[in-house]
């Protein structure tokens, strides 16, 4: 079948080197992660940079994660750890975000880090970021491809429902594997995470050898995912809430969710990881169905369930 979005691109190796030259000459693409997609940029370019907060509308103090291949790129952006070694050693590369000090020398555009002393980095798995990564000599400032606040893309062509044509160069990798975005954990002082995800609490803790929480949103915001309203698919969601009439989509999971009309099953044998997959691709395909609004029931706050009650939680916020 013949590509109409003539913005996707096949991960080949001469689109490969199509999208190092964009990077190179500063131009934003659409690259895809094992979480989530993300809108590439070069990470030492403040005209890259700033191209990524007008596409995605994003507020300036919200700073961005910077990607990399591997650690050895890392050290002349960041000051590592004994905690960072030990969770790169098991983890990477895979969906977690560390958020380290910043190394004063770093060439790292003050806009990609908001004028912060500390940044946020990860080294993503999936294949073909890998491999882009690897034909470029500068790292990658990639926030997730979508419109601050609305739900992150899953695949190629939601990346397109979010920006149209505004983005010239979307590399295709398939569906996302995982479908939320990384782990964030804060490394910065004592070790905690500020986004839940894949790789959960209760992970981290056994490698670092001590109970490390997930901050409440309460307080001083030290990342600004933690802003209440976000991950929001554009029509209300309510969590736990009674069902009303025909403009209403229910989500659910598991073997006794009813096959209805109008009822969306996450996970038919009752698996978290791929409810939390299916999670964003749902919310959309709901949007853009016509439904009005979206009831759901929290998700058992275990492992994933955590990140996927997260996001819901979010989403459900004016
Ligand atoms: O899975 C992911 O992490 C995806 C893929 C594309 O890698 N990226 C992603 O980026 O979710 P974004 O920009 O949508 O979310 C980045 C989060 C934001 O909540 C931001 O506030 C936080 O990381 N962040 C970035 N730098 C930070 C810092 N220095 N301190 C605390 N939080 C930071
Ligand atoms: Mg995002």
């Amino acid at each position: 079948m013949k590509n109409i979005y003539l913005n996707i691109y096949k991960p080949n190796k001469k689109n490969l080197l199509k999208a190092k030259k964009n990077i190179e000459s500063n131009n934003i693409i659409g690259m895809p992660t094992e979480t989530v997609y993300g809108l590439a940029g070069n990470a030492y370019s403040n005209q890259s940079v700033k191209k990524i907060f007008t596409l995605k509308k994003r507020p300036n103090f919200n700073p961005l994660i910077i990607h990399y291949k591997n650690i050895k790129n890392l050290k002349k952006d960041a000051i590592l750890n004994s905690s960072f070694t030990k969770l790169y050693k098991n983890f990477c590369p895979g969906p977690i975000t560390f958020v380290l000090k910043k190394n004063p020398k770093s060439k790292i555009s003050y806009k990609a880090t908001a004028r912060k002393n500390t940044i946020a980095v990860r080294f993503p798995k999936h294949r073909v970021a890998r491999k882009l990564l690897g034909l470029l000599k500068v790292p990658l400032a990639a926030p997730s491809a979508n419109i601050a606040s609305r739900l992150s893309p899953t695949s190629s062509l939601d990346v397109v429902d979010e920006f149209k044509n505004k983005i010239k160069f979307i590399l295709d990798g398939g569906r996302s594997r995982i479908g939320l975005e990384s782990t964030i954990v804060d490394l910065t002082k004592n070790p905690k995470i500020l986004r839940p995800g894949f790789i959960t609490e209760e992970k981290i803790s056994s490698i670092l050898k001590k109970k490390i929480k997930i901050v409440k949103r309460k307080g001083q915001i030290k990342s600004p995912g933690q802003l209440k309203s976000h991950y929001s698919p554009g029509i209300p969601v309510k969590i736990n809430a009674k069902i009303f009439g025909n403009n209403e989509a229910i989500i659910g999971y598991g073997k006794n969710f009813p096959t209805k009309k109008n009822y969306f099953n996450l996970s038919q044998n009752g698996n978290l990881n791929e409810a939390a997959n299916n999670l964003y691709k749902t919310l959309r395909k709901i949007k853009n169905s016509g439904f009005k609004s979206i009831v759901v029931n929290k998700f058992p706050n275990i492992g994933i369930g955590k990140a996927i009650n997260d996001r819901l939680i979010r989403a459900s916020k004016k």
